[in-house]
């Protein structure tokens, strides 16, 4: 056998012993058997070549160095990988167990109570709608018997766009009550109506433990052939039971809004003292006329109410501000 085919044999030899020795222990009389230092077959290899002639020695040298690297490579590879324990065949793993959860978020609080709102006020006939946050003054006061020279209307207690005034050429507001939303209603549908419109209202005030310039109203409207105040106390107080649970006072003090006649302040008592907690009334006649209602035909109620105040009664959260602070600890609560 020429030197050239014995090197290659050795090699394939060689490698194919390391492959197959299942244990360190194997793969240590694989070692001693091909690359021994005294007996060895690559020790026997290179007695071959020490008798080649001159000539060829460069070739064939590099030939067996070449092996010799590659089975001192493959060795120490599998050196290594023998040491390291064991890796769970596949099928060591059950696919069917549950994996580990996933921690699920959650709506927020001020959303939940806005859906839980909607549902029961669905149980009482009142459908739910949505109106424009971004409004024109005629949604925010003037269908609403709001004149020019009423104080609500003073830009310093609005949110005024001015971009959005230029791109309308009409002034525009960030909506300072859902009130509006009942003029977009009667606008679009004959009598009766009965709707709650849940959202975001803004208003600059001065941001403190019950103050935001930003919270939540639902408003409600019922319009139709014989609808009274008894009514309007009677659906606040089932509403208030339902969210609360029993011992809900409702309780009505005159007061003034310029789209109900007569209007009330509504209070609510709920296990102790008197918590405000919105603004009620008949609807104005003036608001029916201006969405080309008669008057004289349809009565109705409108009621607004804070969805904060309600949502803080029931947790017990004492600072509005908590609810856009974002803190996980809070919102987890609920
Ligand atoms: N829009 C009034 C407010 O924001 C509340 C209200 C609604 C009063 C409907 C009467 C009727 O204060």
């Amino acid at each position: 056998m020429d030197a050239i085919s014995a090197i290659r044999d050795f090699e394939q030899a060689v490698l194919s012993a390391i492959a197959d020795a299942a244990t360190s222990d194997a793969l240590e009389q694989v070692r001693i058997e091909f690359l021994g230092k005294k007996k060895g077959r690559l020790r026997e290899l290179q007695d071959l070549i020490g008798k080649v002639p001159p000539e060829d020695r460069p070739k064939i040298g590099q030939q067996f160095n070449t092996a010799k690297t590659a089975a001192d490579q493959a060795l120490s590879a599998r050196q290594l990988e023998l040491a390291q324990p064991k890796k769970k065949a596949a099928q060591e793993f059950d696919i069917t167990l549950p994996g580990a959860p996933l921690p699920l978020g959650k709506l927020h609080p001020l959303t939940q109570t806005m859906n839980e709102f909607k549902e029961i006020m669905g149980r009482f006939g009142f459908s739910s709608i949505e109106g424009p946050e971004l409004e024109d003054e005629r949604h925010n006061f003037e269908a609403l018997n709001i004149p020019h020279d009423h104080p609500a209307r003073d830009t310093l207690e609005n949110f005024y766009l001015a971009a959005a005034c230029v791109a309308t050429g009409e002034p525009m507001l960030m909506r300072s009550q859902t009130s509006t939303v009942q003029i977009r209603v009667m606008e679009q549908q004959p009598p009766p109506v009965r709707v709650v419109s849940l959202g975001r209202v803004y208003r600059p005030d001065t941001i403190d433990a019950t103050h935001s310039c930003m919270f939540h109203q639902m408003e409600g409207l019922m319009i139709g052939d014989d609808v009274t105040m008894a009514q309007l106390k009677t659906v606040l107080r089932l509403f208030a039971t339902t969210y609360l649970g029993q011992g809900v006072h409702i309780r009505f003090r005159p007061s003034f809004f310029p789209f109900t006649e007569p209007s009330v302040e509504v209070d609510m008592s709920w296990k102790d003292g008197w918590l405000e907690i919105g603004g009620a009334g008949m609807v104005d006649p003036n608001v029916l006329e201006a969405v080309g209602y008669d008057p004289e035909q349809v009565t109705g109620f409108a009621f607004g109410l804070g969805v904060e105040r309600f949502c803080m009664r029931r947790y017990q959260v004492n600072d509005i501000r908590r609810f856009t602070e974002n803190d996980v600890r809070f919102l987890r609560q609920f």
